[in-house]
């Protein structure tokens, strides 16, 4: 399971100069194969550290995120293996239950550990994470609600010291409903002595899903969907074969995809349940989606309208679909308002939009987009996952060549992005230092202008060469 690329993630500290080259003006047309929820079984795997034994979780998508949690796991003695899409765990009856800086800084989510190892072996030492593109994020809710069912905490040296004798069930207030807190709440609770009520909680499908594989494991959780969740404390629990839930961010990216691309998909094994508010604003922008057999249909617009987008907790409109809205509404028509609640410093994409052609000024958590017909491609930076997807997205509304660099941040929760695309039509292909130029990209040298207006360029058409990338 460690692939070459999260090999040279250790034992380098830097990533390849591979990028993506994206080539607009081809609709998107066909099926994509929506993988397991990332959000969720990262979260699934801290779970099982709860109790010794072997689980199973399948539908899990080969993405970088989850080899940085195996590794979380291994640093711990747990033995981690995968065979297509299901990851086998095995938890030793022994764990070393420490996440040291050097993993925790490259997977924000490890902090889910806490609560499992709080739990399953009754103490922990977690260095925290640190802020990172989206802002600081703060672990102090996590920490409130661990306290309130009788954890306790000590920070030294940037880590996290916490220890649980006797977990008593008690009510929680979270102060909001934070999907970390939640989850790691939940994970502890299950083993406390009593009842724990955790309320203003995280109402996220990927919250149900752990509640699920809780439960499964012998847990007593109910509400979970809800903003109030009942555990009721179990003394044993026992491992579990379990599948993850779909992916809807995932989704959602196809969706944008579709909506700057054109055309007409089915997004199979996608869950549009979870997907309700982001499906009404795509629909006052003109694209159609309905429920499938399969999953998903969804056909866009010759072009699609603005909207104003505000990200709320779910069901509100997801942060993470923020950045791909925003591709969105650059090539939209009229005028679209963009407020992000969640975090504080989530745009910094919005630079690489406009130096392709975007018309995009932000102020505070508010964003303005103007729509311009088409964007021109450009040599551009992922600056985190779904950061770097909406800048493909982008290129696929682009004429000429959009570069995107630093395509491992987009490797991190995207199984086969490139792959998935050009199945679907797009001309995206992942460029790997050392490849030969197409033969157009050579025809066409350093200095072309991309084509302006509304049609799109021809598949050979005049390309940009990139910027060498700093990795
Ligand atoms: C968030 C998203 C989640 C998304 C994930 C990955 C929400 C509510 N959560 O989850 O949908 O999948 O990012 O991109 O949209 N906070 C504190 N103290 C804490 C915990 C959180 O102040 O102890 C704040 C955060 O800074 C943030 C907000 O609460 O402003 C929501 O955080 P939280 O839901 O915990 O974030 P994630 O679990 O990372």
């Amino acid at each position: 399971m460690e692939t070459g690329r999260v090999k040279r993630f250790y034992q380098e500290g830097f990533f390849s100069q591979d990028r993506l080259e994206v080539r607009g003006g081809r609709p998107l047309e066909g099926s994509v194969a929506i993988g397991g929820a990332k959000n969720s079984v990262l979260k699934l795997m801290a779970a099982c550290l709860l109790t010794e034994g072997t689980f199973t979780i399948r539908n899990v998508p080969d993405i970088d995120d989850v080899s940085a949690m195996a590794g979380v796991l291994r640093a711990m003695g747990a033995a981690v293996s995968r065979a297509d899409d299901a990851l086998t765990i095995e938890r030793p009856a022994a764990v070393n239950p420490e996440a040291p800086y050097m993993l925790t800084e490259q997977l924000r989510a490890s902090t889910a550990v806490l609560g499992p190892l709080l739990a399953g072996v009754g103490h922990a030492r977690v260095s925290l994470p640190g802020g990172d593109d989206f802002g600081p994020r703060p672990i102090d809710m996590h920490i409130a609600g661990l306290e309130a069912i009788g954890c306790r905490f000590e920070m030294s040296g940037g880590d996290v010291y916490a220890t649980a004798d006797n977990l008593v069930g008690d009510s929680v207030l979270l102060e909001f409903p934070s999907v970390g807190a939640t989850e790691n709440v939940m994970m502890a609770a299950v083993r406390a002595k009593g009842t724990t009520v955790i309320d203003n909680a995280a109402r996220e499908p990927e919250i149900a899903d752990l509640a699920g594989f809780l439960n499964q494991m012998g847990g007593q959780v109910t509400g979970a969907g809800t903003s109030t969740i009942i555990v009721e404390g179990v003394e044993e629990l026992c491992p579990v074969e379990y599948t993850a839930v779909s992916d809807r961010i995932e989704a959602a990216t196809f969706l944008a995809a579709l909506g700057t691309a054109g055309g007409e998909i089915t997004l199979v094994g996608a869950r549009p349940d979870h997907m309700a508010m982001l499906c009404r604003k795509l629909g006052e922008m003109g694209v159609r989606t309905s429920s499938d057999l399969d999953g998903m249909w969804a056909m866009s617009p010759k072009r699609l309208q603005s909207a104003d987008v505000s990200t709320l907790p779910y069901p509100g409109l997801p942060t993470d679909c923020k950045p791909l809205l925003v591709a969105m509404l650059s090539v939209a028509e009229g005028v679209g308002i963009v407020t992000e609640n969640l975090f504080s410093g989530r745009f910094r994409y919005v630079d690489e939009l406009v130096r392709m052609g975007a018309d995009i000024r932000t102020e505070s958590h508010h964003a303005v987009i103007r729509g311009v017909e088409r964007l021109s491609g450009a040599p551009v930076r992922a600056s985190d996952i779904r950061a770097g997807a909406a800048l493909v997205v982008a290129g696929l509304a682009a004429d000429g060549v959009t570069t995107v660099s630093d395509p491992h941040h987009i490797d991190r929760g995207y199984e086969s992005f490139a792959g998935k695309l050009s199945a679907l039509g797009a001309d995206v292909r992942r460029v790997r230092p050392g490849d030969s130029p197409r033969p157009a990209d050579r025809r066409a040298g350093p200095m072309v202008r991309p084509p302006t207006g509304s049609h799109p360029s021809p598949p050979d058409g005049p390309a940009m060469l990139p910027k060498p990338s700093q990795g």
